[in-house]
């Protein structure tokens, strides 16, 4: 294979390759043993034109290949099973119940909570000097808001946060296949009975409002729920983590632009959006699968192939954005793709920039010495095609 697009040596710096198959390879095909095709597309018109035509394209491996055995045992139908993986018209309705529940106002009255949990969780470290951000700063916040939102107790939010991160990676966790499925039995087992207590004892929290959802006289049934919650709690763990991890490196590494923030010159959701593009959480979108034989861009794309779409390498592509490899924290005309485009854009996304603004804001106004406690070059970064985010990122100030 000519692209090294697996080794760490490329996790620390996709980009250049990226460049170099957007240049040569822009639908570029890896083989599977069994002769599949899995693509990869890397331009930015090509990324947008993928992820917007759900006619060719489907999310549902069984639009694609119908023959096929059910995907998932029962048990994991009850999580794996969501609206991120559904087409039309499922994906219409599914989409239409949850934005009952999690509407532009319930985020915005997030605002207070997101600066108050940021907060407590800088003061508890300041008198150390230093501290561990991704552990103890990007991913806990996210983690409690979402909880928080759901209306996860506190008490439990620890368990239920350990069986979420076993919904996903679990490799890159050391799991084994038992271990993590006592852990999703656990996770479905605990959201059983939350949805039998809020059809009961309804309360002001977006489990409720999803267990009351109701589009055309329809509402969803238990695997929708558990799958539709557990969707959200997995966005939750895996996404604002690294735009908050990823933004503080990026600043950490280009004072210029962070002293640009600092002095007022630039508004924070401004760099925010930046941030996003210059290196966002989301690699590459989940994959899309080929619905019949056809010949796009020139390619023969076989019934059943899998389509992987860059984010990262579209949101480098010099046709649409100036000097696209340099942050300017002042960007404007930023029309990045870091949250997707179609049908599927992702529904957190007013969510993830409210956090990402407080966190970034929050942190480098209170630590204005803030500085990487190890070289950058000493950094890890997790492995996986589907996220971009660091294993640790030491700081102190
Ligand atoms: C900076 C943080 C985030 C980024 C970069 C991000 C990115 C994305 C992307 C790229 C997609 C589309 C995937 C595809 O088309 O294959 C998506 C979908 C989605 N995201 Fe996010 N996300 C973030 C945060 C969140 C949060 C905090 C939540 C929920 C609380 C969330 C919930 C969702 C959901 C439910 C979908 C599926 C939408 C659908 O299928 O219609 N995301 N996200």
């Amino acid at each position: 294979m000519p692209y090294d697009l697996f080794s760490p040596a490329f996790k620390a710096n996709p980009f250049p390759t990226f460049a170099q198959m957007r240049e040569h390879d822009p639908i570029y095909a890896q083989r599977t043993p069994d002769g599949r095709a899995i693509w990869y597309v890397t331009r930015y018109e090509d990324v947008t034109a993928v992820l917007k035509d759900d006619v060719h394209f489907c999310k549902d491996p069984r639009h694609a290949k119908p023959d096929d055995e059910p995907r998932h045992s029962p048990l994991h139908q009850l999580i794996n099973e969501n609206m991120l993986f559904a087409d039309p018209p499922d994906h219409t309705r599914l989409r239409a119940l949850v934005n009952q529940a999690f509407t532009p106002r319930r985020v915005e009255r997030m605002d207070g909570r997101i600066r108050q949990i940021a907060q407590d969780l800088l003061s508890g470290a300041r008198a150390r000097g230093q501290m561990e951000l991704i552990a103890e700063y990007a991913l806990p916040l996210p983690v409690r808001i979402i909880c928080e939102l759901l209306g996860v107790p506190l008490a439990d939010q620890s368990d239920v946060s350990d069986w979420s991160q076993a919904i996903i990676a679990p490799g890159s966790r050391g799991l084994n296949y038992s271990a993590r499925r006592r852990k999703v039995k656990a996770l479905v087992d605990y959201l059983q009975r939350m949805f039998a207590d809020r059809a009961t004892n309804p309360q002001d929290d977006l489990v409720t409002a999803l267990v009351q959802a109701e589009e055309a006289g329809a509402k969803l049934n238990v695997q929708e729920l558990s799958s539709m919650v557990a969707l959200l709690l997995v966005t939750g763990h895996e996404t604002t983590v690294n735009l908050i991890g990823n933004g503080v490196l990026a600043l950490l590494t280009h004072p210029d632009q962070l002293a640009r923030l600092l002095a007022g010159e630039v508004e924070w959701g401004t760099a925010v959006n930046e941030l996003l593009r210059y290196d966002g959480p989301v690699e590459t979108s989940t994959t899309r699968w080929v619905r019949q034989d056809m010949v796009w861009r020139g390619q023969q794309l076989r019934r059943g192939d899998v389509m992987r779409v860059v984010l990262a390498a579209a949101n480098r592509d010099e046709t649409q954005f100036d000097r696209p490899d340099a942050l300017d924290v002042g960007r404007t005309n930023n029309r990045h793709l870091a949250f997707g485009v179609g049908i599927h854009y992702c529904l957190g996304a007013p969510l993830a920039r409210l956090e990402g603004h407080i966190a970034l804001s929050l942190l480098f106004t209170q630590f204005p010495g803030l500085r990487l406690a190890v070289p950058p070059e000493q950094l890890r970064w997790r492995s996986g095609v589907l996220f971009r985010g660091l294993q640790a990122l030491p700081v102190a100030w």
